[in-house]
Formats: C-alpha cells, structure tokens, sequence
C-alpha cells in the first residue's frame, strides 16, 4: 500500500514535470496546480478554514485599504487559494472588515483583483482572550515549541477553543453547503474543527495542516485536556506537518493518549472505524511571484530609498524578519550581533542590521518581554558602537504589508532566520526567492523546518553567541564565487519544492489515500470484530 501511495505522487510530480518541460517552465506554478485541479477535483470544492485572514481591511486617509497579511501562513495559502479558487473562512480582525463585507460576511479576494471569496467569522473580544490569546497562544504555542515558556492552562479558555472551534465549523458547513468539499483547516487554532464537521457532514473530506512543531509525547503528557483535543484531530482525514518528525512524534502522543490502533508502517490511525493518515509535507513560497515582485521597478525604487535612509552607504546589511515572539530567538540573535562587534570591530559600521518587529500577541506577557528584551539589547548596542546618526541595528516595529518586505529582502546581504524552535519558518525561502542577483547569504537555525531542506544555509545555533559571531563574519566574507554558488544552490531547493508543489502533494495524498484499501492489519481486525465478541484491549497498540 505505502508503494502504491509512493507510485501516485510520484507520478503526479513526473506528469507536472513533464509539462513543465514541455512548456519551457520552471518551478511549479499556480497555473500547475489549477490543471491538477482540474483533472483530480473536478466539482469537489476547496474550503480554507484558518484563524489568520489573507487581507484585512483598515481605515486609511483616503478611506478604506486592504492589507496583505505578511505572515507566512496567510501569503503561502493565498497564492493557493488564488490559483484554485475557491472560499476561504477566517477571523476578521480588521477594524474596517465589517464595512466591507456583503450580507453573507463575504468579500471578494485579494481585493481589486478578485479570485476566491474570503467569509469572515467574528469574534468577541472575550473569543479573543480564551480562544486566541488564551487556549492557543498561551497553552498550545508554549506546549509545542521548545523555548522554555511554561504553557498555562485553563479551563474557561479551553471551553472558548471548543465554542470557537464549533462556530468557525459551522462556518465552512455554510460555505460548503450541500456538495462534494475538500475542508482544508490550518494550524493549532482549530484542532477541534474537524469533529464538528464530520459530526454534520461525515462524507466531506478534512485535512488539516498543523504548522508549529509537535512535541514528544512526554511533553503533551502535560496537557489536562489531551483527550479531548487528540480526538479532535483525529477527526480529520490527514493530518500534516512540516517535518518527518512531527509526524512521529504526533504518532506516538496519540498511541500515548488515546485507545486506539497506531499503525506506524503506514502512518495511520484508526480509531472507532475511521482512519487518520499522518505526513509530512514541507511547505514552500511561491518562488515566481515573489522573483517578479522583487524585480519590479516600485520594489527597486523602494530598495534605493531604503538605502539611503538607513544612509548604508557601502556598508553591508543584514535583515531579520519576525513577529516579536519569544520562539524567535530576537535577544538571542542580538547577543551574538554584539558579541560579533565585539569580537571584530573593523566591522562596526561596515555592517549594519536592520530587524523587523511585527507586533505580535502584546496582551500577553512574554510577549512584551521578548518587546522590551529587543528595544533594551538594541539600544546597548546602538550606544556601545553606533554613533547618534548612523545607529548598528535598525528597528522598524511595524505589520508590514507583504509587498513592503520585499525591497528589504532584495536589499540585505545577510538575512538571519535563528529561531529557537520553528515549524517551518518561510521567511528563510521568501528571501531566497527575492534575491535574484544570488549574492545573498542565509543565516539559519537548525532548530527551523527549514534547515532540513536549506542545508547549505550557514547553519548555527541561536543558544551560542560566539559561533554566531564567528558564521556572522564567515558569511560577510565568503568568496563571491562560493557565495553564489551557495545561494545557486539554495534556490534550487526553494524551486524544487514551492508552494503548489505543497498543495499538490497534500490535496494529491487526501484524494488517494481515501481510496486505500484498508490495511492488513485493518482487515484482520475486521474480521476478528465480526468472528469474536472479545472485549477490545484498553491499551493502545501500535504496529
Ligand atoms: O507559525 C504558526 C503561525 O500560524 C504562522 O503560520 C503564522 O505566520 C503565525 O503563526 C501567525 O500568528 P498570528 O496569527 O497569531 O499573528
């Protein structure tokens, strides 16, 4: 069975390749994944379910704007949604998003250029604190990254997860109305979706993505409401996630926690007669847009005026891109910015740093220490080797569009993506992808998604200042020709696998694994169910 699955994708991926060939084109595009679509979906509608929306609205000085959501998650999902159409169902958070929505909390998108339907759930500033600030930031965020924050958990905001997680539910039920629908669920906001969905409507199929790391089993052990949530899940059809690892350890925390069958050989789960596929998928970005989006004479032209305010000079930039989260590692990235300034002082002022700071969940604490953390080290460092009108690190706190983050890219020497835990991390690929010239240099965290696919990053760990001193300066000065050659190689990898080629392998693998015939074991298991009245053992068992 697995060789028949590996036979399928393997042969998508060959014909999508062969077309390309064919065509003259490069890496996958969305156009590839709309003909997949096409051929294997044909009348089967794709529903997103996500917490974040794509576009929010807001006032401006001239009325209302749109803003391109710059996370990882939103960009990567909407050049899917684009590509296949389609509705997407998420919190509208925006403060003008109300006004623009029609009776059905509908909203063409992206805005201007219209593809899919974006449907907006509301919630309450009460949602907001159990649900989002609570259940999901403050008791599953900590629990599956490994940065040492201590999860809180408490009952009301696990009830408001419940109440939320029903009520998006019921919102792609609306949207799904009484057709065939392919529900594509994102991520740790919604782990119970999936129950209420198929509670209503068992015939649709439900993937879910889960994007952040998943821990081992010992450390979910911690969670009072573990059962609940992993029945939740396995609710779905498919589970995915980033890395091979997650998956196993997701295997081994349901074998852990629930009476069920863990077939490992195959990655599946079967429980109560039906069956959960469990893979990994690493996500990537949408390398040709984000290509033509850096080469457009606005993206040049706002590159030269970032130059020239920052007043660089000759001197070479580095960038970091990141929500303002403890997961991060943002003072750790600082401390071995100083030490490198430290430790090789011809450098001040031939390297400057310019860091983005997304606001991100200020309501809680941790958060606005890592905040207060970055503004204090900056400012160190800033007094220690900067002068007044030519500060070493540059802060620019702000939730940029994502158009606004691509003169940065195109502008910096060095990007340093050293978070301390991340599921994937797409701001490593998104600046590989816009830095056509090729004479950049990754800096990345092996404790990151993806340094299991950029291996020839400059990979070092973010716990260690001196060696990130010591591979800050190595990537400064690297051979031009062994630079390129690194970054060459770097994008091969980013064009090997984007995001429809993701799409494609997830959607691909919901479509056929469905069609497995039960395994084996599963017959057998059937079989002995009818033959015998024997009690099923309490224990789970895993094969
Ligand atoms: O890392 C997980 C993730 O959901 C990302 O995919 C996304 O960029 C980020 O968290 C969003 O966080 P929030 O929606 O809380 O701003």
């Amino acid at each position: 069975m697995k060789g028949l699955e590996r036979i399928r994708r393997l042969a998508t991926r060959a014909a999508i390749r062969s077309d390309q060939r064919r065509n003259g084109h490069g890496p996958t595009s969305g156009a590839d994944l709309a003909a997949w679509a096409r051929r294997h979906l044909d009348g089967t509608q794709l529903v997103i379910v996500s917490n974040r929306e794509p576009y929010s609205h807001v006032p401006g000085p001239d009325g209302i704007r749109s803003v391109w959501n710059a996370g990882g998650l939103t960009v990567a999902l909407d050049a899917l949604a684009r590509a296949m159409g389609g509705t997407w169902v998420a919190h509208g958070n925006g403060a003008a998003d109300r006004e623009v929505v029609d009776e059905h909390d509908h909203v063409p998108c992206p805005p201007g250029r219209p593809r899919y339907t974006l449907r907006r759930v509301w919630l309450s500033p009460e949602d907001h604190d159990h649900y989002y600030a609570g259940f999901s930031n403050s008791a599953l965020w900590p629990l599956c990254h490994i940065a040492y924050v201590r999860p809180r958990f408490e009952r009301a905001d696990w009830e408001s997860y419940r109440d939320v997680n029903r009520r998006f539910a019921e919102a792609a039920l609306e949207e799904v109305g009484s057709g065939p629908a392919l529900v594509f669920l994102q991520d740790y906001h919604l782990a119970l979706a999936a129950k209420y969905i198929k509670r209503a409507r068992p015939d649709l199929r439900v993937v879910l993505f889960w994007h952040i790391p998943w821990p081992n089993a010992e450390i979910f052990r911690r969670l009072p409401w573990r059962e609940e949530l992993m029945e939740g899940l396995l609710a779905n059809d498919l589970i995915g996630f980033h890395i091979h690892l997650h998956a196993i350890n997701f295997l081994q925390t349901v074998a852990d926690t629930l009476e069920t069958r863990v077939d490992r050989e195959h990655r599946a789960v079967e429980r109560e007669g039906h069956r959960t596929w469990v893979r990994h998928f690493p996500m990537g970005v949408d390398v040709a847009e984000i290509a033509t989006m850096a080469e457009m004479p606005e993206t040049r032209a706002a590159e030269e005026r970032l130059r020239s305010e920052l007043k660089l000079g000759d001197a070479r930039l580095g960038l970091g891109v990141d929500r303002l989260d403890y997961t991060k590692g943002l003072p750790e990235r600082l401390r071995g910015l100083e030490r490198f300034y430290e430790k090789y002082p011809d450098w001040v002022g031939r390297f400057r740093f310019l860091q983005v700071g997304v606001p991100s969940r200020i309501e809680l604490e941790e958060y606005r220490t890592v905040r207060t953390q970055t503004h204090e080290a900056i400012q160190r460092i800033n007094q220690r080797f900067g002068t007044p009108d030519a500060p070493l690190i540059h802060l620019i706190e702000d939730s940029l569009d994502f158009r606004d983050l691509l003169p940065l890219y195109r502008a910096a020497d060095l990007c340093a993506v050293t978070s301390l835990h991340d599921g994937m991390n797409l701001v490593a690929k998104e600046y590989i992808a816009a830095s056509p010239d090729g004479q950049g240099a990754l800096v990345l965290s092996p404790f990151t998604g993806a340094a299991r696919e950029l291996e020839r990053a400059w990979i070092v760990s973010p716990y260690d200042r001196e060696d990130l001193a010591d591979v800050f300066l190595a990537a400064l000065t690297e051979a031009p020709e062994a630079r390129r050659a690194r970054m060459a190689d770097l994008a091969e990898v980013t064009r090997r696998r984007t995001i429809f080629d993701w799409a494609i392998d997830v959607l691909e693998s919901a479509r056929s694994l469905a069609e497995l015939p039960p395994t084996r074991d599963t017959q057998r298991r059937r079989i002995s169910r009818r033959s015998a009245a024997k009690p099923e053992s309490r224990k789970a068992r895993s094969t």
